[in-house]
């Protein structure tokens, strides 16, 4: 047994609630180990830097950590292509210090998430190296999903499905001879093969994989991609889209790989093993989806009954900032989740998507949620298209203050990515050479990828690599104008981006408003967003170009202007406060 479990502190969550139900309001921090701290001075982040780190966090004030993909892993997709589910990468470190951050978090009062990647392995697991060796027809085949060429010579994919990361979603493989054979299905990387969710070997063995790390004390896991493992038996085309001419990846209902109905039996599947550990010391065990999907209802469907606890809210991420887009999907998110009884979770950036300050530093900050649903001019828009145009920062900065005190006052659990409490921006510029995500590579160097919210974090001293690791070379480069944005740099003054952070998560915990339970929105100008909740506390953002009064008879108890300016009159533009009344 581990010592996670044998130390087993009792963890109380903010705001009084109770400990089983600690998931329901949680701030979980997103770690990207491979950026986060590098303690062995190599140029790459690892556990050793996360252990070394965690009274920062737990002097943040979040409830727990979630870890991207720690295990080992070629690196094709930044850990994403996993070679073996149950241990850590040797460039992050080792099982030992694993367990050790995991009894170090939880002694600091902090729950462990981890990153569960079930759609896909690397090229480089064992079975998928058996499976190219085992040939057609085999069992070992069966594990992932090969299929023979169409066409008289067996030379085209077997369907249309393109890749997530461009091109197509067939590979084909060649056998010891050098002789073209089989196709395999890889929805992203040709490194990351896709599972065969119907072979109950597969299912077996991530439930084997869940209990692996339940028994080392983790207290759950986000689920990759968790609407995608269960494919259309009959394997049709996609749908080709009008404006592109190649098949669609739109999450249209019937996609042959999104929200299958029975992907959801995976899940009551692993819900089952979850609950297994719910009578253990540290409490329940659980899951958090990672799937895009729109509107809110199809992603509540994920969240109903004995499924997964929670997913992310990427709907709230891609809004434009703007009162009524805002609002519109706040109250979409809210009305299907109440419906089933399950908590909202609120999210502005991850290792996938431009930094919140960059973003909301756009003419054009995300897209527009009217009627229901997306604006069908915005439909139309490329994300990708956005961040062709320039920044302000200033402004994206001022925006994203605003929109933490939002999302902090919003009910329900949140996520917070490193980086986003110093106010990071993208780095848009990073050199073409330094460049590592497949989407580069894929779409024929046309699309950046995601590299520019993945730089390694700013800790301290003024030049790079910024205390991130001693003198080494961080794995991609960190720009110079980050010297006024390190942790060292913001802790001593009291109205930086990290202070306001700090102020509102402790805030969060002490305040029995904030967390799970219910808004009511107040009367406001159509570019004021005004909600209270119980008791006594309401959030104002202002979206408009006029200042906003604060309400007589309220205290102020932040504002996003300054994190301590209890003297403010007014909600400016583009700013946010919380008050008691
Ligand atoms: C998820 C991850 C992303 C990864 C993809 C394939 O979307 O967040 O980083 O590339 O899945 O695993």
């Amino acid at each position: 047994m581990s010592e996670a479990l044998t130390n087993g502190p009792t963890i109380s969550p903010a705001n009084g609630q109770a400990a089983a139900d600690w998931w329901r309001s949680a701030v979980v921090y997103q770690v990207y180990p491979r950026s986060f701290a590098d303690s062995n001075n190599d140029g790459t982040g690892d556990v050793g830097g996360i252990i070394a780190k965690l009274p920062y966090l737990a002097d943040l004030g979040i409830d727990a950590v979630w870890v991207s993909p720690w295990y080992p892993s070629p690196l094709a997709d930044g850990g994403y292509d996993v070679s073996d589910y149950r241990d850590i990468h040797p460039d992050f470190g080792d099982l030992s210090q694993a367990d050790e951050f995991i009894t170090k978090a939880h002694a600091l009062g902090m729950r462990v998430l981890i990153d569960l990647v079930p759609n896909h392995s690397s090229d480089q697991h064992e079975w998928f190296e058996q499976a190219l060796q085992a040939g057609p027809g085999s069992p070992e085949r069966d594990l992932y999903i090969f299929k023979d060429g169409e066409g008289a010579e067996g030379d085209q994919a077997p369907t249309n499905w393109v890749s997530l990361f461009g091109g197509s979603a067939w590979e084909r493989v060649v056998d010891s001879e050098g002789k073209p054979e089989q196709f395999f299905l890889h929805m992203f990387a040709p490194e990351q093969p896709d599972f065969n969710w119907d072979n109950e070997k597969v299912a077996a063995e991530f439930d084997s994989i869940l209990r692996f790390w339940f028994d080392r004390g983790v207290d759950g896991f986000r689920v990759d991609v968790a609407d995608s493992m269960a494919k259309d038996p009959e394997f049709p085309d996609m749908i080709i889209s009008e404006k592109t001419g190649v098949a669609t990846l739109e999450k249209y209902v019937g996609s042959p790989i999104f929200d299958q109905p029975h992907v959801l039996d995976i899940h009551r599947r692993w819900r089952r093993v979850a609950d297994e550990y719910a009578g253990s010391e540290l409490g329940a065990r659980v899951f958090v989806a990672e799937a895009y999907l729109t509107p809110p209802e199809r992603l509540a469907k994920y969240v109903e009954g004995e499924q997964l606890h929670t997913t992310f809210n990427f709907d709230y991420l891609l809004s434009e900032w703007s009162a009524a887009s805002q609002r519109e999907i706040i109250n979409l998110t809210l009305a299907a989740h109440d419906s089933i009884g399950a908590p909202c979770t609120w999210v502005l950036s991850n290792h996938d998507t431009p930094r919140v300050a960059t973003r909301y530093g756009k003419p054009r900050s995300g897209v527009r949620f009217v009627d229901g649903g997306i604006a069908p001019e915005d439909q139309e828009y490329g994300w990708h298209d956005m961040f062709v145009l320039p920044t302000d920062i200033e402004l994206g900065r001022r925006r994203a203050r605003a929109a933490a005190l939002l999302e902090l006052a919003l009910p329900g659990g949140a996520y917070v990515y490193q980086g986003d409490e110093l106010g990071l921006d993208e780095v848009e510029d990073l050199p073409e050479e330094s460049l590592q995500d497949p989407t580069w590579l894929r779409s024929g160097h046309t699309i950046r990828g995601r590299d520019g919210c993945r730089v390694p974090m700013p800790w301290s001293g003024s030049e790079s690599p910024f205390g991130f690791g001693d003198d080494a070379e961080p794995w991609l480069p960190m720009p110079a104008h980050w010297a006024d944005r390190t942790v060292e740099a913001q802790d001593a003054d009291a109205h930086s981006h990290l202070n306001l952070y700090r102020s509102a998560l402790a805030e969060r915990r002490r305040n029995a408003a904030l967390g799970d339970g219910e808004l009511t929105w107040d009367d406001s100008p159509a570019d004021v967003l005004s909600f209270s909740r119980e008791p006594g506390f309401r959030c104002i953002v202002n979206f408009g170009a006029e200042d906003y009064p604060i309400p007589a008879d309220h205290t102020v108890l932040i504002c996003s202007g300054g994190a301590s300016d209890s003297s403010a009159e007014v909600v400016g533009t583009d700013q946010a406060v919380w008050l008691r009344f």
